[in-house]
């Protein structure tokens, strides 16, 4: 939850509402604070600049953001976001579309798309797949993360950043967290819709060919002393096996 503004905090108080679709309960919670999502997120979301300084999108190439809310990714890529031929903003959240289609009405290559990102089709495989801070919102995300990994070319790029917690028992390699950060930031997180789940970085390893993992702690505004972890993670989908047939 974000403690410093009050309009912020009663809707971060009530959480997402829990009746309706996916559709709905994602305008109910994000309507009163769309206008104020870019200033209250950029002291939250930490992992979304390094995600953006480890892309390198290949002139002509397509690129889709899966759950891109307001659209700031554009932004974030900078020059970079000009080589692509068309960026993908899917989203299912109309009051931050609309954010997002007035920031990009000045950028021709850029298509904003309201659509599940389990559901969401691009007329051709693409290059890169991002999920920024929205995996851990989608209750389908295993069904997201197939979509993405079925869009994408063969050694396409995916990159994700997201709140987390370890398994308990961590698979080689990467971080393992102590009980109290295990059990105090989902319960933390899930009144706003927010999951956090420990079997996302172990399964995007399994998936994908790791490239960049991360793995880090941030700070949350209104708790000066907490730390909650995130990370990064940049991969490739795996080009397709060559059997060898015997002669
Ligand atoms: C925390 S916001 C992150 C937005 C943006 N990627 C960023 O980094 O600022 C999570 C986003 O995921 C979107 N979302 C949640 N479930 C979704 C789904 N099933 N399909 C598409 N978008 C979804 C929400 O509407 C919201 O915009």
């Amino acid at each position: 939850m974000i403690l410093t503004e009050p309009r912020i905090l009663w809707r971060m108080l009530l959480g997402q509402p829990t009746r309706g679709g996916l559709a709905e309960r994602l305008e109910g919670f994000y309507a009163p604070q769309a206008d104020r999502y870019d200033a209250t997120r950029e002291s939250l979301l930490h992992g979304r600049r390094p995600l953006a300084a480890l892309l390198e999108p290949k002139a002509g190439s397509v690129l889709v953001e899966l759950g891109a809310g307001t659209g700031s990714l554009p932004d974030r890529l900078g020059e970079r976001s000009r080589r692509c031929e068309r960026i993908y903003l899917v989203d299912l959240c109309r009051p931050l579309l609309d954010v997002a289609r007035r920031r990009v009405a000045d950028r021709p290559n850029v298509t904003v798309v309201e659509a599940d990102a389990a559901a969401f089709r691009p007329p051709a495989a693409v290059d890169t797949v991002v999920f920024s801070y929205s995996l851990s919102m989608m209750p389908d995300w295993h069904a997201a993360l197939e979509n993405a990994f079925t869009m994408l070319k063969p050694g396409g790029v995916i990159s994700v950043t997201d709140f987390y917690v370890s398994r308990r028992v961590p698979p080689t390699g990467l971080e393992r967290h102590g009980p109290l950060t295990r059990s105090f930031w989902p319960a933390w997180f899930d009144r706003d819709g927010v999951r956090l789940n420990p079997d996302v970085l172990p399964l995007l390893t399994r998936r994908f060919e790791p490239g960049t993992v991360l793995e880090r702690l941030g700070s949350v505004p209104g708790l000066p002393f907490a730390r909650v972890p995130y990370f990064v993670f940049l991969g490739r989908k795996p080009l397709p096996t060559r059997y060898l047939h015997p002669t």
